[in-house]
Formats: structure tokens, C-alpha cells, sequence
């Protein structure tokens, strides 16, 4: 996998209007004092989804699948166990509430021998830690008999990790919380609840989940891959998708307002790539929606990083059903934008403001920005945006509204938006690219001929697919990572137009999975992030506040050679920040100097990511192989002189 034919066909391009360069030096300029338009802060930012597992059985860390017996199937993930002459029976009975909690469990035991209850099998497994505890919280009362108690076991085979058990049950419903402490570390295990004692007993919302979660909250999220994200230092946070937000009809599309407030008023809904792909089947797949949308705003929160919901306008995925909603009957969709707002931000006497202050979070959210659809595309789509539009503009001029221009970066779909959304003035459009490696490294000028007048891009979902062949595993490789990197200086560049960025999917379970490749892997009990994660990173944490041009006989670097750069300043810092992609084989010999006033202490930061091998990606076995080396440069004379080694990435930041 070389670029020598990519390097070759750029030069062919580049002898019209660039001077040819010497194929083993390159002298750059860099003039500090020309400092170009401003660069979002937000810039580089996350793109969450429930796919891969990524909300239950990922980030949210239930460790129970179908933890209220809402699945189709009740049973779903558990199992009845019966053993050493125990004699029972277990069935489903309906609440008789108006929550939407709508069944429990009813355990009826017969004898008093051996052991009997449930087992349940969590997502794709389940494991734990040594010593750490699992706070395990469910309902429950007693139908039938006297002195029942519950034994609450974690197991692997028959071995027990751990164990308590609860007493005094009472005949009416009461939520009760205990911890189980595992005493070794064990992937593989299962949760059980015993039932001692002969008789009935009710239970419900049978939840286990670590104690230590991000920011130790109950029912909260899993802290290594929160980690990971925080690392980032991300700008903004793109939820809840993604296809998931449109559904695969109206009936499935992602509703806000079940996914707040209390868990027996959230419902549980089919995700939609249970179904999506025959390939990579996924009939237990379902949202809880205890990952909900005071939790994404909360988590945007936690990572400093601003909240970007994305809402249906009205057309489910036009790739499934395309079921759209006659104008006419927009109102509640609209309704549920506007009132979206007043929960991020209104004051808490207004109605969704008291509700955002009842869960917790008197204080507004401070949200500026809002997306109608994804991936729409057509007439239809702009009919709704129109809508839209006016509605929240009107209640709300001060966010910024986020169309879509579909789901490809190109062709004729992708005009027509374009056109209708720049002739309406629009703010934010959202391009999606899922696309070769290469077709990254020819687009790194994609930017510099839109419109500086016009709309500016939110490029809200790309990767570089490693192959194109449908039903392969496209991986998370060096050759994907690299590529984005090279295209990525492009965005910077051009970050007048490109306001906002995000790489797409963010999380995966190994053995869960629907879409690769994705940013961040995960199993039951670890975590790794990809190289691509490490190119993200990179330009995520190394931003700054302004554009520099960085240029070879003033000429910009897009591939040139098969090199690609990209420059700012940071006000905040005072230092100038540059990023070279050498996407060669061999090493490059650079001289970048400094033109303009430098007051420097001739001393600089050089991160660098590299490998010989554009295959190689990462494991849970083996999650470093590529990770960022950090050196130190030196500056003589206004100049740095360096060598690149090929397939690197390149960070730069100097005090100016
Ligand atoms: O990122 C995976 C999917 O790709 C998203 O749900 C969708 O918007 C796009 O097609």
C-alpha cells in the first residue's frame, strides 16, 4: 500500500502552478504576523450514536440486558435456573400503572430445594473487576409466602464472585439498592437472583451497574471510555446520531422527551440497527434510553464541550421506509425542537426548564446549536427545514440550525442542497463522507473553492473506509488514520468555512458491533483507542484561535509530494502551532521558517505518529502500537530543521 501513485499524479498537477520541489527537502514559511480568519473554538468535536453497542452494553455501563423484561421477548438475556431439585416457575404480569414500564417478573417457587431463580447474561457478556463493587438496585414485593429472601450472585459457572443477600421483603413494591463486591477479576460472568424461600415474588428494573462510574454518578457511565473522550478535549458533542435520530419508520425515529425523567417513564424501544444489517445481526439489540438526553447534555458538560442535538424533521431514513410526515402535521416535530431548547436553556419556572431542574441541573445547558434531520435529502427535506426554521428562529434567533446536505458529499442529491439551503441563507451544513483512504488524500483542498459567503460546514461524519467491498470489516488502520490526517489539514486550512468536525462512528463493542470502522473499541471489561483516535487527538487538542498560512514558494501544502500542512496561532497560549502529514514512505527533510516577529525561546514541542506499516491497527490485546511520541525541536536562526519520517503525523507548537 504505497502513495507513489497518488504523490505522482499531485506533482503532474502541481508543474501547472506549483514549482516542482526537491523530492528530499522542502523549505515552508510560516508568517506569524499574517494571521488569517478565526478558527471555532469548538472545532473538533464527537459524534455519539447507539450503534455498536455504544449507549446499553457500552458507555452507559448496565450491565443487565433487558434489565424491566420490556424486550419483545420478556426473557430476552435471562435464563431460568433450576438446579439441585429446586421446582418453580416464571412468568410476566403487567403493571398497572400509566408508566411505560409496562411488565414485571414474577418468580414462583415450589419447594425449598436446591437453587432457583434467574440468570442474566448482560451485552454480549458480562464481567467484573477484583474488589471493585456492583451496586445492584430493582423492586420488588412479595405476591405470595412468608420470610422470602433474595440471594443476588455474580457467577462464573458454578463458582460465585460474588454474593448478598436481601431480607424483610415487603408485600408492596419498594426499590431496594445493595453492593456486591467481586472478588476477582472475570470476564464471561453472569448475574443471579435466587429466590429462598417457597412462594411468589414480584421483581422489576433488576439493574447492576460499578460503583465506580464517571464522576461516581449512580446509573452513570463507564469512566475508561468517558476518559478517553475527555483526553480529547472535544468542542462539541453531535448526539444522538445518526441514522437513529430519523428511525426506520416514524413510529422507531429518536423522541427526546421518553428519554428523560425517571427509568419507568423512558420505555424501551428496538434500536434500529438490530436490524439493519443481516451480516451483522443484532435481534438484542434495544435502547433503555437510560443514556438519555439530560445525560448526553450533562456529559457534554462534564468534557467542556458544547451539546449539538440532532432532531427529526419529519422524513424517517429514506434508505428504509422514507416515511414522511404530511406538513400539515409537523406541529408536534416541531414543538419538540422548541421545547428541546427551553429544556437546555429555558429558566426553571418555564415547563421543560422545571423538568431539566427536577433531574438535577437548575442551571441552563447553554445551548447554541440545533440540527433538523440526517442524511434527508430531496424537496421534502427543505419543505421541512422551512418549517423548522422559521418556528425556532422566531422563538429562538440566538441558535444555530444545523441542515443536512445528505448522505453523500457529492452528486446530484447533494447539489440540490446545497443550492436550496445557500439560496435560503442557511447556517450549518452538515456533509457526511465515508469514503476511501485515497479519496481522503485527494480531497484535502475540497474546501478551498466554497464560498466564503455562503453556509458554513459542519463536517459532522467521515472516516476513511480501508475497503469498499460490501460486508468486509473496513479496519481501523494506519493508511485510514493517516489519510484522515492528510484531509484534515484541509479542514484547518480551511476552517473559515469548516466550522465544526467530527469523526464517525465513535464507539464499538468487539463483539457487538454493526458499522466499522469506528474511533474507539471496547469489550465488558477494556477499552483501546484506535490510531485514528491518536489523529483526532491530535488536532483536537492542538487547535488554536486563528489560521496561519504554512506554504512552500507560497503555495499551500495539499499533497504536494504527497505532503500536506496546516498552520495556526493560539492567542490564548501565544504560540504557534503547526502539523505537517508526510504520507511518503521515506523520510522528508523540512526548513520551516519563520517569517515576521519572533520572540521565542528557541525551543519547541514536536508530537509525532507514525508506522512503517500502513495495515497495522490496534487490539485490546495490543492497544498502543501507535500512540504519539512527544520530542523537543529547536529553533536557530527564525528556522526549524527537521526530518519527517515517512507516514507520520506531525504537531508542532512554539512559543512566538
Ligand atoms: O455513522 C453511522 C451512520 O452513517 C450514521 O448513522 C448515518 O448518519 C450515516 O449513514
Amino acid at each position: 500500500m504505497k502513495f507513489r501513485l497518488l504523490s505522482f499524479s499531485l506533482f503532474l498537477l502541481s508543474i501547472a502552478g506549483i514549482q516542482a520541489q526537491s523530492p528530499s527537502h522542502k523549505t515552508l514559511d510560516i508568517d506569524i504576523n499574517k494571521k488569517g480568519a478565526g478558527i471555532a473554538p469548538d472545532m473538533w468535536g464527537l459524534f455519539f450514536e447507539d450503534i455498536n453497542f455504544a449507549a446499553d452494553g457500552g458507555l452507559y455501563a448496565e450491565m443487565i440486558k433487558n434489565y424491566s423484561f420490556e424486550f419483545p421477548s420478556p426473557f430476552m438475556g435471562w435464563r431460568r435456573v433450576q438446579e439441585d431439585g429446586a421446582m418453580g416457575y416464571h412468568y410476566t404480569k403487567p403493571h398497572m400503572d400509566e408508566s411505560k414500564n409496562k411488565k414485571y417478573l414474577q418468580l414462583q417457587r415450589l419447594n425449598d430445594e436446591g437453587v432457583f431463580g434467574m440468570s442474566n447474561e448482560g451485552f454480549r457478556g458480562m464481567a467484573v473487576k477484583e474488589n471493585q463493587n456492583y451496586r445492584l438496585t430493582f423492586i420488588a414485593k412479595v405476591a405470595k409466602g412468608e420470610d422470602l429472601a433474595i440471594n443476588a450472585q455474580i457467577t462464573q459457572g458454578r463458582k460465585v464472585l460474588a454474593e448478598t443477600r436481601i431480607e424483610k421483603l415487603t408485600d408492596d413494591w419498594k426499590e431496594y439498592e445493595v453492593m456486591l463486591n467481586a472478588s476477582e477479576t472475570a470476564d464471561g460472568v453472569n448475574f443471579r437472583v435466587i429466590l429462598e424461600g417457597e412462594g411468589e415474588l414480584d421483581i422489576d428494573m433488576i439493574s447492576l451497574f460499578p460503583e465506580d462510574t464517571w464522576m461516581g454518578r449512580k446509573r452513570g457511565m463507564r469512566k475508561d471510555i468517558v476518559q478517553l473522550l475527555a483526553d480529547m478535549k472535544p468542542g462539541f458533542l453531535r448526539f444522538p446520531g445518526g441514522c437513529i435520530v430519523e428511525g426506520f419508520d416514524l413510529e422507531n425515529r429518536y423522541q427526546w422527551k421518553n428519554t428523560i425523567g425517571e427509568m419507568k417513564d423512558r420505555g424501551t424501544m428496538i434500536n434500529r440497527w438490530n436490524i439493519e444489517f443481516a451480516h451483522r445481526n443484532a435481534p438484542d439489540y434495544f435502547q433503555s434510553f437510560g443514556l438519555g438526553f439530560f445525560e448526553y447534555f450533562q456529559l457534554s458538560e462534564d468534557l467542556g464541550a458544547e451539546p449539538l442535538p440532532i432532531l427529526s424533521c419529519g422524513l424517517a431514513c429514506q434508505y428504509n421506509s422514507g416515511e414522511i410526515v404530511p406538513l400539515a402535521a409537523l406541529d408536534e416535530y416541531v414543538q419538540d425542537a422548541l421545547d428541546l431548547i427551553e429544556f437546555a436553556n429555558g429558566s426553571v419556572d418555564s415547563h421543560w426548564g422545571a423538568k431539566r431542574a427536577e433531574m438535577g441541573h437548575p442551571e441552563p445547558f447553554g445551548l447554541k446549536y440545533i440540527g433538523v434531520g440526517n442524511e434527508n435529502w430531496g424537496p421534502q427535506y427543505i419543505e421541512r427545514a422551512d418549517v423548522f426554521e422559521k418556528a425556532i428562529k422566531a422563538a429562538y434567533p440566538e441558535i444555530t440550525i444545523v441542515s443536512t446536505s445528505g448522505p453523500s458529499p457529492d452528486g446530484h442529491e447533494f447539489d440540490y442542497l446545497w443550492k436550496a439551503l445557500t439560496e435560503r441563507n442557511a447556517e450549518l451544513i452538515d456533509e457526511h463522507y465515508y469514503k476511501s483512504p485515497e479519496w481522503f488524500r485527494n480531497g484535502a483542498r475540497r474546501y478551498d473553492d466554497y464560498d466564503r459567503n455562503g453556509p458554513k460546514v459542519f463536517a459532522g461524519e467521515y472516516a476513511a473506509h480501508s475497503t469498499t467491498e460490501k460486508d468486509a470489516l473496513k479496519k481501523n488502520n494506519w493508511e485510514a488514520a493517516l489519510s484522515e490526517a492528510a484531509f484534515m489539514t484541509g479542514l484547518e486550512r480551511n476552517a473559515d468555512i469548516v466550522r465544526l468536525a467530527s469523526y464517525a462512528p465513535l464507539l464499538a463493542h468487539v463483539d457487538g458491533w454493526q458499522w466499522a470502522p469506528d474511533m474507539i473499541w471496547f469489550d465488558n471489561l477494556d477499552v483501546y483507542a484506535t490510531p485514528n483516535y491518536y489523529v483526532q487527538k491530535l488536532f483536537s487538542t492542538n487547535p488554536g484561535t486563528q489560521i496561519l498560512q504554512i506554504t512552500e514558494n507560497g503555495e499551500t501544502l495539499a499533497g504536494e509530494d504527497g505532503i500536506y500542512a496546516s498552520s495556526t496561532y493560539d492567542e490564548n497560549t501565544k504560540e504557534l502551532i503547526f502539523k505537517i502529514v508526510n504520507t511518503n514512505e521515506e523520510a522528508k527533510a523540512f526548513t520551516v521558517k519563520l517569517k515576521g516577529s519572533y520572540k521565542g525561546n528557541g525551543k519547541g514541542i514536536w508530537q509525532e505518529l507514525q508506522s512503517d506499516d500502513l495495515g497495522v491497527s490496534h487490539n485490546l490485546k495490543e492497544p498502543k502500537k501507535i500512540v504519539p511520541v512527544e520530542k523537543s525541536v529547536s529553533v536557530q536562526k527564525k528556522a526549524i530543521e527537521v526530518s519527517l519520517k515517512g507516514q507520520s503525523v506531525n504537531v508542532f507548537r512554539l512559543k512566538i
